[in-house]
């Protein structure tokens, strides 16, 4: 049976594709990976035939074939689409990504009310928030950190502002750059979200 890691967070531009992408590029590594978009921005899709090695398709067509996958990883649209209630309540864990910004963590309050409304009736969903696009040196980061813990939702260490993320759209992902410290966030967020669903 495979296991359903969604990416999610209503604001946009707080790196939920980026992160879908480079987990998948991970966990492909080890295990068979179904990668889905539902965004109909489509950003992932359109990289279908670019992103050598993955399985990239619609939801849709991974559940259909879910026992092909030990993992399927779900990127959703910057807003609350109808279709996230039913997708968190057949997820396993829902990895909420957020820039450490005043406006993005006060925004992030409507994706955990729907996650935790989600966990009422799917009691094998387990989540996470993941700060993303860290920069150096700044108090933001203390205050962002503050502000999540009242939601009482693990927080997973975070990723640094890195030019060698924007190149992971075409490049093949964060493992064939030079970025040592980006390639080890991603290790560590794998790591993290795997010893939690075991
Ligand atoms: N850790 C990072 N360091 C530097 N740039 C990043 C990082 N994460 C994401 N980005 C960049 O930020 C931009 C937004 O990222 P991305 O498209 O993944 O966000 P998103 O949440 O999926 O956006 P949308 O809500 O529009 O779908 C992209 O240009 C991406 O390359
Ligand atoms: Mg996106």
């Amino acid at each position: 049976m495979s296991k359903t890691i969604v990416v999610a967070h209503q604001k946009g531009g707080v790196g939920k594709s980026t992160l879908a992408l480079n987990l998948a590029y991970r966990f492909s590594q080890e295990m068979k990976i179904a990668l889905t978009d539902t965004d109909p921005q489509g950003t992932l899709i359109r990289l279908k035939n670019i992103a050598s090695g993955l399985n990239i398709m619609t939801h849709d067509e991974a559940k259909k074939n879910n026992k092909k996958y030990d993992v399927i990883l779900v990127d959703t649209p910057p807003y609350l689409s109808e279709k996230i209630p039913t997708i968190f309540s057949e997820a396993d864990f829902v990895l909420i990504p957020t820039k450490a910004g005043v406006p993005d963590v006060m925004a992030i309050d409507a994706t955990i009310k729907l996650f935790k409304e989600a966990q009422k009736n799917n009691n094998k969903l387990l989540g996470g928030i993941i700060l993303n696009m860290v920069k150096p040196r700044t108090s933001l980061t203390f205050f962002a950190k503050e502000q999540l813990y009242a939601y009482n939702i693990p927080i997973l260490g975070q990723i640094g502002d890195r030019v060698a993320f924007n190149n992971t759209f075409l490049s093949g992902g964060i493992f064939t750059s030079e970025d040592s410290q980006a390639k080890q966030e991603i290790e560590l967020l794998a790591t993290e979200i795997l010893n939690v669903l075991k």
